[in-house]
């Protein structure tokens, strides 16, 4: 058998909808770079179908999946075994299937933190970082962040008590990281501009701006926000009239991406060339 007709390996990402996904591009890629013999597609499960097609996926060879909305909570509870990072997370984007059962992982914070500090080039050690939203994108996300040794990281949400839950979930992780982690309304915004601002709030969907306290921007802040289209979202445009960098979020979908192939192959892609590519795509298909 020639080695282009080997049986491949399987993996999918599910979820609801699924079409438009950009998953089994990126991977395509990654087995192209790496020369793992994987094969990658999507999967379209109902709302309430979740589990019985995940357990076809394995019963049909499966080895594993990337999930997304609105399904990271359901993987949670499904996994048997848990990496700490998805524990804390409260969500699994990431599950590998092996003798030992259902693993699940959370690979979307390493992203977002490897986007910001290898393909960004900004270093999160000793960084003043401000976290807006505090919903399950913000809660994955914090640990990764605390592990990279941040100066501070203050957590702001419009609903001031979820922000408050966070802060108390993870102060023992700031403790052992050294760094000040506080949080709550606008009001728990310090003076002087942040490092690094990271909308994970749902707003960029309706176009609605995230509360946040306009001198928390500066010509030296990376304004990063989470979501991503062919065009700036309108937290971005915000933060450039303070002459802030900014950045969305498709680097983080490509990194998450990396790091989940890592999971299951135990070698690591190259996600730089990958963006690019993906970049150019949206840009020509938005002309
Ligand atoms: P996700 O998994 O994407 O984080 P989520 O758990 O529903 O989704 O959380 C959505 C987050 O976006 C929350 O922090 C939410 O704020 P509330 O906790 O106050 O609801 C935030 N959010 C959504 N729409 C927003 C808006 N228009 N302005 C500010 N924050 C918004």
């Amino acid at each position: 058998m020639s080695e282009s007709n080997a049986p491949r390996d399987r993996y999918a990402v599910i979820g609801n909808p699924i079409a438009h996904s950009k998953s089994p591009l990126i991977h395509a890629r990654f087995a192209e770079q790496t020369g793992e013999p994987i094969e990658y597609t999507h999967l379209l499960a109902p709302v309430d179908g979740f589990v019985p097609h995940v357990r076809a996926f394995i019963e049909a060879g499966g080895r594993g999946m990337n999930v997304t909305v609105p399904f990271k909570l359901e993987a949670h509870a499904l996994a048997d075994t848990l990496s700490p990072r998805a524990a804390a997370a409260g969500a699994v984007n990431t599950l590998r299937f092996g003798a030992d059962g259902i693993y699940g992982d959370n690979t979307d914070g390493v992203g977002l933190v490897s986007d910001i500090e290898r393909n960004l080039g900004v270093s999160l050690k000793g960084a003043r970082i401000l976290l807006l939203g505090a919903g399950g994108a913000a809660r994955g996300v914090v640990l990764p962040m605390l592990e990279r040794l941040p100066h501070t990281l203050t957590i702001v949400n419009r609903t001031q008590a979820k922000a408050e839950e966070l802060v108390a979930q993870f102060a023992g992780a700031a403790r052992e990281a050294g760094c000040r982690l506080t949080g709550g309304g606008v009001r728990a915004i310090e003076p002087g501009a942040y490092d690094v601002i990271v909308n994970a709030t749902a707003g960029s969907l309706d176009a609605s701006l995230p509360d946040c306290d306009d001198r928390a921007f500066g010509a030296g802040t990376l304004a990063y926000d989470m979501m991503y289209g062919a065009q700036a979202t309108i937290f971005m445009r915000h933060a450039q009239t303070f002459g802030a960098r900014t950045a969305d979020g498709l680097g983080m979908l490509v990194e998450q991406a990396a790091e989940s192939f890592y999971v299951w192959r135990g070698v690591r892609p190259d996600g730089a060339p990958v963006l690019a590519a993906l970049r150019e795509m949206m840009r020509a298909s938005a002309a």
